[in-house]
């Protein structure tokens, strides 16, 4: 028993190790295109993700347990995002307009906001109060406008 959890705790240790050598922000030594297509894979799990939340809010699913969890999703997605546009990847196949680079605290402050109001809708979720959920799920929308308006190119 001893032993087997002593072998466990190396494995468990040697993962960690693992881990914690690779780089942060690989992002910076990756292929463009290839970082391109990962930050539309976060883009379009978050809207997944804000779809099936208004999905129980509008009432054509009941399942009101899950918006917290989805929530969270968001706000990690949120925190990924400045590591998603690194300095040139701005160009090919990609709807990132060059303002984000040149207003760089500003993109990086959409990104905290849309990070606040999923938190935020994450708490209002848990505290099963309706009302509060509607109106935070709303703002996390908002937040998700309010930088693709300046950062991203229009359809
Ligand atoms: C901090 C800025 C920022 C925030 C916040 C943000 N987006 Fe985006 N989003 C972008 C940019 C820039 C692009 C264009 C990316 C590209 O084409 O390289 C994009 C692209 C997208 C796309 C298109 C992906 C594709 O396949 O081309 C979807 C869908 C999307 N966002 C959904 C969302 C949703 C839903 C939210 C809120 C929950 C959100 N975004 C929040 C900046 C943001």
């Amino acid at each position: 028993m001893f032993r087997l959890s002593r072998i466990g705790l190396a494995l468990v240790l040697l993962g960690a190790v693992g881990f914690a050598s690779l780089p942060q922000t690989a992002a910076a030594a990756d292929d463009a295109a290839n970082v391109i297509k990962y930050r539309k894979q976060v883009m379009v799990a978050n809207a997944s993700h804000i779809t099936a939340i208004f999905s129980v809010l509008k009432g054509e699913t009941s399942y009101a347990g899950h918006i917290a969890a989805h929530a969270r999703a968001i706000a990690d997605g949120a925190a990924m995002m400045p590591d998603i546009f690194p300095e040139g990847s701005g160009s090919g196949d990609t709807g990132a307009l060059p303002s984000i680079w040149q207003d760089w605290p500003k993109f990086q402050a959409a990104a905290k906001a849309l990070q606040t109001a999923a938190a935020d809708l994450a708490a209002a979720a848990s505290s099963g109060d309706i009302a509060a959920v509607g109106a935070a799920a709303g703002a996390v929308g908002k937040a998700c406008g309010g930088c693709h308006e300046p950062f991203r190119k229009k359809k």
